[in-house]
């Protein structure tokens, strides 16, 4: 077992267990859950409100997790606000930062590659206003195509995935924010997938904002993070209101903290931001051991035994950039394929994949996407091999 895998409980329970669905949620390593266990055992209070000790003390650690999440993407803990994750995270954009300032008549652009949590909150509040919406479509290799030509002196907003959850392509974002800036429209990125995957620094992309969720790079469910630059933040009307947020409040009155707590209302996730920061940590620990090179390695490997399947087709890919790969066949239900491999297995993930208008340009029936974690094997690429040569639903 390898050096990454044997620190996963799920893969000494299941040594063979061949798990393909990284993109949509990692396994979570033991010192991540050792974190929030001890958390949670000697250190939890309440935050921001005790005057006791432990209470301080609990405020201290989650602010210097917001430091150290901050750290990972370039930025500082002025500019991070724990989320419940990306979906949240762009709801809270598309209410605090869009609303106030859209009008009818003025325009969205997001991608064809997006997720629905980077579609839907813009298409909303669009909708809801009276402002167009629109879509910039895709290249042959599945990267934004022409995205400044869609650009107008309505635009208020673009919101962009820097890498695709269905095909791993990843965006000039850098290249794209920079325009945007120059025109000064908002920039928004959606980092859920290329987190994991590629080292991040706001101040180079130059967006205005960025999300990620922590369940995508080894930490728990339920925390993500979401940068927003701080002459950005300091426009933005609150999100949710309540107590955390509120500075004074009177019967026909309140005023709110400014800064990323005027963005946490209630009590935050506190054992969620502990394995975030955890989950960061352990992270940072995989790259310098050489993690990366390794991904890029069984990529190639993945992308060998898929390209040797002569019945299914292969979407556009980012060549190992973002390991994900995503198959389909047109009269087999990429469900199907999933049981059929899932009887050897091997896990892997069937569907739309939150990116309909996507995959309904791409495919008439969904595909099925492998997409690859620290933990992940050449064994696992062989089982796969293997699941796929057997699989009873192959064309004779
Ligand atoms: C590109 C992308 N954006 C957003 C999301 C939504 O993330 P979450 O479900 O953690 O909010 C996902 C999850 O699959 C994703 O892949």
């Amino acid at each position: 077992m390898s050096k990454w895998r044997e620190q996963f409980s799920v893969f000494r329970h299941r040594p063979d267990w061949a798990y393909f669905d990284s993109a949509a949620s990692c396994q979570v390593p033991d010192v991540v859950l050792d974190a929030m266990c001890s958390y949670q055992k000697e250190f939890h209070a309440n935050v921001h409100r005790g005057s006791y000790q432990q209470s301080q003390h609990a405020t201290a650690l989650y602010e210097s997790w917001r430091v150290k999440v901050a750290g990972f993407i370039g930025a500082t803990a002025d500019e991070l606000i724990f989320t419940r994750g990306t979906t949240e995270s762009m709801n809270l954009l598309a209410e605090s930062l869009l609303r106030p300032v859209l009008k009818a008549g003025d325009n969205v652009i997001v991608s064809l590659a997006e997720h629905h949590a980077n579609w839907l909150p813009w298409q909303r509040v669009c909708h809801q206003v009276g402002a167009e919406f629109r879509v910039a479509p895709l290249d042959a290799e599945g990267r934004v195509a022409d995205i400044m030509s869609m650009v107008d002196e309505r635009t208020k907003l673009v919101s962009l995935t820097h890498a695709s959850n269905v095909l791993g392509v990843v965006n000039p974002v850098a290249d794209i924010c920079a325009q945007l800036r120059d025109k000064g429209v908002l920039s928004v990125i959606d980092a859920a997938q290329s987190a994991a995957q590629m080292g991040l620094d706001v101040e180079q992309i130059g967006c205005d904002a960025l999300a990620f969720s922590g369940h995508k790079l080894y930490g728990p469910t339920g925390i993500g993070a979401l940068y927003v630059r701080e002459s950005v933040l300091a426009s933005m009307q609150p999100y949710q209101v309540g107590g955390g947020m509120v500075d004074m409040v009177y019967q026909d009155t309140c005023s709110f903290h400014q800064g990323v707590q005027g963005f946490e209302a209630g009590t935050p996730n506190l054992i969620g931001a502990a394995g975030l920061a955890a989950a960061v940590e352990f992270l940072q620990d995989c790259r310098a051991n050489g993690s990366s090179e390794y991904l890029r390695g069984l990529f190639k490997q993945m992308h060998d035994v898929l390209a040797d399947v002569s019945w299914l087709t292969m979407l556009p890919h980012s060549g190992g950039r973002i390991p994900v790969i995503s198959v389909h066949h047109p009269d087999i239900h990429p469900r199907e394929l999933a049981i059929c491999l899932d009887e050897d297995g091997v896990s892997a993930r069937a569907g739309r994949h939150c990116a309909q208008p996507l995959i309904n340009q791409l495919t008439s029936n969904g595909c099925l996407r492998f997409s690859l974690g620290v933990y992940s094997s050449a064994a696992d690429i062989e089982r796969l091999a293997r699941g796929l040569n057997g699989c009873k639903l192959q064309p004779s």
